[in-house]
C-alpha cells in the first residue's frame, strides 16, 4: 500500500466530498451513509476558505480521505478528518495528521485542539498518539427559531462598505483577542462575506463591538436547509458580558427568524460553564455530544468566565 499526502486541490473535491459523507455516515451506521449531512457542506466552503489548509491523503493513486485544517490567529483546529471505510485502521490518517501537525508548527499556532465523539475508544487514542487530550464535552445545541422572540438590533458585516468591513475585523480581532492572546476568526468572517454563507453580526455598544456572531444559514453552508449556524460567537469580556451573552444569543434568533430559519444550532464547550448554562435556560437542547481535545492539555480558551460559541467541528 502507498500512501501519499499532499495539497487538496479543487478537482478533488467531488471526491473528497463523497468519502467525507460516507466516513461519517458508516461511523453513525446511517442505513444510506454517503446522504449524510443533507445539504449542508463542509468540503467545499471549508476548501475556498483556504485552499492551502486542506490535505489529501492518496492511497495507490487514489483519493482515500482528507483533512480540513484552520487557522484563528494563534488557535488552530483541524477536522473534518475522513478516510474511506476500506481503508481504516491502517495508519492512513495519523499520515494525514503528522502533516496537518507540520501545518500548524508553520502557522506559528501557540495551542491546538479539535472536536470528535466523545463516546469513540478509538478517535480518543487516535488524538492522543498526537498529545491531544480529552477535556470537556462540546454538546452541539439547537432551539426552534421563535420568529418573535429576537428584538436586539444588530450591524451585519454584509451592509458594510469595505473600508469599514476592514475596520470591523480589526474590532473582532481585538475583542478575541481579549479571550485569548493572538485568537483571530477573520478567516471565517471573510469566508462567510465571500462566499455568502450567511453574514457576521456585530452587536454595538455606540462605536466599540461588544460582540458578534459569525452566522451562517441554508443549504450548502455549514448550517443545511432551514437552519441558521453559529459558527463562531464571542463576548468582549468584562462586567457586562452575561448580559451582553444573552442578547447576542438573541440577536442571532433574530436574524434567523429573518431567514425564515425554523432552527438556531450552536455548539459551546461545557468548560465555559456560565456560556453553557445560559444556552441551557434559553432552551437549547443537545443534538450532538462531542468533546474537545487540546494538545498538551492545556485549557485554552474552555474556561469559566469566557463567553465564547464554537464547537471546532
Ligand atoms: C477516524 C478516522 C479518520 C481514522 O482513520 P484511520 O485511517 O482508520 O486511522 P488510523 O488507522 O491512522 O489510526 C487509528 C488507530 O486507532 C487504533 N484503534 C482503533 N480502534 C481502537 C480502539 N477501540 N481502541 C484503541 N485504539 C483503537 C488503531 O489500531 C490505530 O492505531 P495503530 O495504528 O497504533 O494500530 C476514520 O475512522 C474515519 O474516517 N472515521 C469517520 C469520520 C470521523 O469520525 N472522523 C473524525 C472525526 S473527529
Amino acid at each position: 500500500m502507498r500512501v501519499e499526502i499532499r495539497p487538496l486541490e479543487e478537482r478533488d473535491l467531488p471526491e473528497a466530498d463523497r468519502i467525507l459523507r460516507l466516513a461519517f455516515g458508516t461511523f453513525l451506521g446511517i442505513p444510506d451513509p454517503v446522504t449524510t449531512f443533507d445539504d449542508s457542506d463542509y468540503a467545499y466552503t471549508r476548501f475556498r476558505a483556504a485552499p492551502d489548509a486542506a490535505l489529501a491523503a492518496e492511497v495507490d493513486g487514489k483519493l482515500a480521505g482528507s483533512n480540513f485544517a484552520t487557522q484563528w490567529g494563534s488557535f488552530g483546529f483541524f477536522g473534518p478528518l475522513t478516510i474511506d471505510p476500506a481503508l481504516w485502521n491502517r495508519g492512513v490518517a495519523q499520515q494525514l495528521l503528522s502533516r496537518t501537525m507540520e501545518l500548524f508548527e508553520r502557522w506559528g499556532c501557540s495551542h491546538t485542539g479539535l472536536f470528535t465523539f466523545s463516546n469513540s475508544p478509538k478517535h480518543a487514542a487516535l488524538y492522543q498518539k498526537f498529545d491531544y487530550w480529552p477535556q470537556y464535552l462540546t454538546p452541539v445545541m439547537s432551539k426552534s427559531v421563535n420568529p418573535g422572540a429576537g428584538t436586539q438590533v444588530c450591524l451585519p458585516v454584509s451592509e458594510l462598505r469595505p473600508s469599514q468591513k476592514e475596520q470591523a475585523l480589526a474590532y473582532c480581532r481585538d475583542l478575541t483577542g481579549r479571550i485569548h492572546e493572538g485568537l483571530d476568526v477573520t478567516r471565517e468572517i471573510r469566508a462567510v462575506d465571500s462566499q455568502h454563507l450567511g453574514d457576521t453580526l456585530l452587536l454595538l455598544e455606540g462605536s466599540t463591538v461588544t460582540a458578534f456572531a459569525v452566522c451562517h444559514a441554508g443549504p450548502k453552508t455549514e448550517a443545511g436547509g432551514g437552519a441558521c449556524y453559529i459558527k463562531f460567537g464571542a463576548v468582549r469580556p468584562g462586567p457586562a458580558a452575561q448580559r451582553d451573552f444573552g442578547r447576542l444569543l438573541n440577536m442571532c434568533e433574530s436574524w434567523a427568524a429573518m431567514k425564515k430559519a425554523g432552527r438556531l444550532i450552536a455548539g459551546v464547550n461545557m468548560g465555559r460553564h456560565e456560556a453553557y448554562r445560559t444556552m441551557v435556560a434559553l432552551g437549547f437542547k443537545t443534538n450532538l455530544m462531542g468533546v474537545a481535545l487540546q494538545k498538551a492539555n492545556v485549557q485554552g480558551y474552555n474556561r469559566p468566565g469566557i463567553y465564547v460559541i464554537d464547537d471546532w467541528r
